[in-house]
């Protein structure tokens, strides 16, 4: 038996497109990228998220000479917000990424599999779908409305 999954999705040309909450989150996620610690790849990874009661939180990728001790920029991000406001749900998280040498060319940034699993996992826990945006410098912006969109035959919690 043939089954299919879709998903549907926004694709913005240019991000003069977004709305005002959405322009202040690809800019929050900008300013987070400038401070990304990325000596060993050079690739700079900013993340902005907004919560329920308006406030927007940041972070950004940072990396280890012993490599794997590093984190992504969605993770940095989503932890802090978890670990301190642990009641207060997640509305939406923008992600913007990529080379410090950045080119016309380079396309939006989706996040990482390991970031999908996390950010999963809260998206579960607050049951109510984060909205994701990801985007490259060059201002392209993918708006997925949900986390598990990106993520068919996710794994969580009811499996164990
Ligand atoms: N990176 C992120 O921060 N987020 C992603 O979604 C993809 C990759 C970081 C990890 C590493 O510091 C650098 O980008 C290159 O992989």
């Amino acid at each position: 038996m043939k089954k299919e999954t879709q998903i549907s999705y926004e694709y913005f040309k240019n991000s003069s497109e977004l709305n005002d909450i959405e322009k202040q989150l690809l800019e929050r996620a900008k300013q987070a990228r400038e401070n990304a610690y990325a000596p060993y790849s050079q690739f700079l990874v900013g993340c902005s998220i907004l919560l329920e009661n308006g406030e927007i939180y940041a972070g950004n990728n940072q990396e280890n000479a012993a490599y794997p001790s590093g984190l992504c920029a969605e993770r940095t991000a989503l932890f802090w917000v978890a670990a301190n406001f642990p009641n207060v749900k997640i509305k939406k998280v923008f992600v913007v990424g990529g080379p410090k040498e950045f080119h016309e060319k380079n396309p939006p940034i989706p996040p990482c599999g390991a970031c999908r699993q996390s950010l999963m996992e809260y998206e579960t826990k607050q049951n109510e779908n984060i909205e994701l945006y990801f985007s490259s410098m060059n201002e392209e912006v993918v708006n997925v409305h949900a986390i598990k969109d990106l993520l068919p035959f996710y794994f969580d919690a009811t499996f164990l």
